[in-house]
């Protein structure tokens, strides 16, 4: 645990900050698209320090010149209506690919599920961010438990040559879509203990690499403090990456935290 906690800080140190932007089924138009999609490049183009990364709705990707997904088909190709899978995003410039988040887990993603999406999008050559949280906090901490064997399943079948294709965002379920994100104090505690889990299943070295990011109702009130003393590598922020003033001043927060 002690090698965890010094790696979570050195990571901090010395690599870019990543914050990525989930605009979910936003903005209505296309033009809004644009418009947001090239307001946030050019505030991304003043930073130092963290990387931005915007993940539109997929019929947004193009126009905007995005390199990040929401979601993916478990599927590679074939008689799947509606579905997209991950070679088609890779072809469109894709680079980061959000799996598993609590919203599609909702909608009937098993751990299984996300497993085999995880798989398709580091086959297709890209960085899956895997989203972990508990839906509630009980006294008796049943949370790291939830947490635990929800990583195990969901990380399941990755060799661990591949690991380093892995971004964990852990996000509370109770914390996103609220008024509240989680405290700072609390997001360190998480932050290490995914760590943890993370190197228990891919190794020590894959663990102290590993960037963990941390989403739910982040904004530019509470970036910097959940950046600083959650020592996390990043963000995974949903409603204010489509707010373009809240989310400029979010990015230059966080950027100027060392
Ligand atoms: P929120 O959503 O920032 O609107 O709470 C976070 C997420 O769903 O990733």
């Amino acid at each position: 645990m002690k090698e965890i906690l010094t790696h979570v800080c050195y990571n901090i140190a010395m690599s870019k900050k990543l914050v990525i932007g989930n605009w979910k089924m936003n903005p209505a138009t296309l033009d809004e698209a644009k418009g947001i999609a090239s307001k946030v490049r050019s505030a991304a183009s003043r930073l130092d320090h963290t990387e931005v990364i915007a993940c539109p709705p997929f019929v947004y990707i193009a126009s905007t010149g995005s390199t990040g997904a929401q979601s993916v088909s478990a599927q590679e190709g074939g008689a799947h209506t509606g579905e997209v899978s991950a070679r088609m995003l890779a072809d469109l410039g894709v680079e980061y690919v959000i799996v598993g988040h609590s919203e599609e887990r909702h909608a009937g993603d098993t751990d299984e599920i996300v497993s085999k999406k995880l798989a398709s999008v580091i086959d297709a050559g890209m960085t899956a961010v895997v989203c972990v949280g508990e839906k509630l906090r009980e006294e008796s901490g049943s949370h790291f438990e939830y947490i635990k064997k929800q990583m195990k399943a969901s990380l399941d079948g990755v060799p661990s040559e591949k690991a380093k294709k892995i971004v964990l965002a852990y996000e509370p379920i109770w914390a996103i879509g609220a008024r509240e994100a989680m405290q700072p104090d609390q997001v360190c505690e998480m932050a290490i203990f995914v760590k943890k889990i993370f190197s228990d299943i891919f190794g020590l070295d894959a663990g102290r690499k590993v960037r963990v990011l941390y989403g739910g109702a982040v904004n530019a009130g509470n970036a910097a403090a959940i950046m600083a003393v959650g020592k996390v590598d990043g963000l995974l922020v949903g409603r204010e990456s489509v707010n373009v003033p809240g989310f400029v001043e979010l990015l230059k927060e966080a950027d100027a935290i060392r």
